[in-house]
């Protein structure tokens, strides 16, 4: 498993179903210039993608964007840890509010397949965030309160998980929370248990180069989770050199 104390911030690209070929080769011909001291890039493509992403990048990490909860077995279309793990994926992303929303998964099932993640030695990114509605309703915490109780396995610790707050209605709106928002919010999930102290926690949800670095220098954000602005690749190497 990759040492996450090395690392001072983290840069999670979750690139969803986007990308081909001739995408990757350009991006990493790019990405490969740059030098990211102490600064984790993680590169999340489309499964399928994983491993030409891996062979031509330099320094960046490679992340999946899902995995199954079974080991084994008759799941067609189905992709296990073990498999990822096979490969030399790093992380995965788990709990996306796009696959609780569209693809109907519960916290049983992110804590699955986070324990799985861990089992095989990937670090799991376990997405948790409240709804516009929940919002609306000052139903923030009591949400976060759940979904970490819920979605987050026992055996994850600050060694071998991260988590990733990213307010669903925040995603792929340009509208981000206020910088007091999030740190309240990433404040609150810490203080859930003793154990979240030393936890790494990303911010993700319309994160873009006029907001990064005043979001990555709050004192409890880790990193981000980016997804439109990871796509375009001049603007993703801005965000991370940006910030301190
Ligand atoms: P966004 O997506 O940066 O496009 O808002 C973030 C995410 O979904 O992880």
């Amino acid at each position: 498993m990759i040492e996450l104390s090395n690392f001072r911030s983290f840069f999670v690209a979750n690139w969803k179903l986007n990308g081909n070929f001739q995408f990757i080769r350009q991006y990493l011909e790019i990405l490969n210039r740059e030098i990211f001291n102490k600064k984790c890039v993680v590169l999340c493509p489309p499964s399928i993608y994983l491993n030409i992403v891996k062979d031509l990048s330099k320094d960046s990490l490679i992340g999946a964007q899902d995995c199954s909860f079974y080991n084994e077995g008759a799941y067609t279309g189905e992709i296990s840890a073990n498999m990822l793990s096979d490969i030399g994926v790093n992380f995965c992303i788990v709990g996306h509010s796009e696959r609780r929303k569209y693809f109907r998964e519960s916290n049983d099932i992110i804590n699955e397949k986070a324990s799985k993640l861990i089992e095989n030695n990937i670090v799991p990114i376990i997405c948790i965030g409240e709804t516009l509605d929940e919002k609306k309703n000052n139903r923030t915490e009591e949400i976060l309160k759940v979904q970490v109780a819920a979605s987050i396995p026992k055996s994850a610790n600050n060694n071998n998980s991260i988590i990733a707050y990213e307010p669903v209605w925040a995603i792929g709106t340009g509208i981000t929370p206020t910088l007091k928002e999030i740190e309240d919010s990433h404040k609150f999930i810490r203080n859930l248990d003793k154990k979240f102290l030393n936890f790494k926690m990303l911010y993700g949800g319309s994160v873009n180069i006029k907001n990064s670095k005043q979001i990555l220098n709050l004192a409890n954000v880790n990193g981000a989770l980016i997804g439109g602005a990871s796509l375009k690749i001049d603007e993703f190497i801005e965000i991370i050199n940006n910030s301190s």
